[in-house]
């Protein structure tokens, strides 16, 4: 079988390891066309990878030569992307978030459903990190019992972006942890509250308003419960810690490097300096699971369900950290297509 043709639409910094993963790591891809509107950007990504350039992402998506897509570009785009790949009849990965809003997230799964198959694949790619996927079976074995909670910490070394606000840290960061509590639970949300604490007033460096943390409390159908809380701003490195609390056990992700040092009196461990760092293994297995179901015509892993739901949850506990208040979610009906 010939290599899957993938055309890559944003060359920024994710787009440039996804390039690179597909051309360079697996075999049976090649990127055969980029496109960027930062055209040194773009350039540079594609004499990398050897790939043609293009001026207009939606011609990509139509190009004859393009079998698969992957969409890398800002997170507001992403929906109009996926849709056009569905409607193509072309295989994606689109990066998380699947869309900045639930009605943009919604007329990705609407396309799903009127094709009445999947095409887009959620970059959520903690479910292919071999410690999250190891919690998944252990839950799935029943060796922990019923969920009784699940935690997770994401750190960030330092704000992203100038004036980051609670809104962008729980879409475009906790989204990652949003979707966590549902895969490693296997439970949906019905109802979320959140707090937000911002930088101190004249920080450094840093815009009135930022925040520097939040945490969020998602409560589960059946029960159980979610903690999760993002630090935007360790000053020390990247992490994330995952954990599943059960009847009759807990695990937990681990946070291990493999060298520990003993120096000036302390034991140390090394701590990732950023994701690309931290998760390198789970974004290359996620890109070869990616590939190997497109080149079969369809996807595997997060699905824009998947997307739809974490977006319903963002929206929800957007609204939650600005009003200060406990707020309900609705229950959404599961398109069969979304089956398991
Ligand atoms: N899965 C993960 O862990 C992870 C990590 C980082 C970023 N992301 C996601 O990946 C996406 C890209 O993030 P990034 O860090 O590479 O950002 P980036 O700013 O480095 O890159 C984005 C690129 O998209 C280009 N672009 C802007 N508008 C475009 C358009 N209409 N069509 C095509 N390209 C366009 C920009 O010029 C830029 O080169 C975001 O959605 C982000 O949330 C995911």
């Amino acid at each position: 079988m010939s290599a899957l043709a993938v055309g890559v639409i944003g060359t920024g910094m994710m787009g440039e390891v996804h390039a690179r993963l597909l051309n360079d790591r697996i075999g049976s891809a090649r990127v055969v066309a980029v496109s960027d509107p930062d055209t040194e950007r773009r350039r540079m990504v594609a004499e990398a990878v050897g790939a043609a350039e293009f001026d207009d992402p939606m011609g990509l998506i139509a190009a004859p030569e393009v079998e698969a897509v992957v969409i890398a570009s800002p997170d507001h785009s992403h929906a109009g992307f996926a849709v056009a790949s569905v409607q193509a009849g072309k295989p994606c990965m689109c990066e998380k978030p699947l869309a900045t809003t639930v009605d943009d997230a919604r007329l990705v799964v609407d396309a799903e459903v009127a094709l009445g198959r999947r095409l887009v694949q959620v970059g959520f790619m903690r479910e292919f990190d071999e410690g999250h996927a190891s919690l998944v079976s252990l839950r799935r074995s029943g060796a922990l019992g019923e969920v009784v909670a699940v935690r997770s910490t994401h750190v960030n070394p330092a704000p992203w972006a100038p004036g980051v606000t609670a809104e962008r840290v729980i879409t475009q960061s906790m989204i990652h942890d949003i979707h966590s509590a549902r895969f490693l639970s296997g439970a949906e949300v019905e109802a979320v509250s959140a707090s937000v604490v911002p930088f101190a007033a004249g920080s450094s460096g840093v815009d009135d308003g930022a925040v520097r943390f939040v945490a969020a409390r998602l409560e589960l159908v059946g029960g159980a419960v979610a903690l999760l809380d993002v630090n935007v701003s360790s000053a020390y490195g990247y992490r994330v810690v995952a954990e599943v609390v059960g009847s009759e056990g807990t695990a937990r992700t681990s946070e291990g490097s493999a060298v520990e040092m003993w120096s000036s009196g302390a034991r140390v461990e090394k701590v990732s300096a950023n994701w690309p760092e931290h998760f390198s293994a789970a974004y290359l297995t996620e890109l070869t699971a990616w590939v190997s179901a497109a080149s079969e015509g369809g996807v595997t892993g997060p699905s824009a369900w998947d997307g739809l739901m974490a977006n319903v949850v963002a929206e929800a506990l957007v609204d939650a950290s600005t009003r200060g208040e406990r707020v309900e979610i609705a229950r959404w009906e599961r398109p069969a297509v979304y089956e398991r």
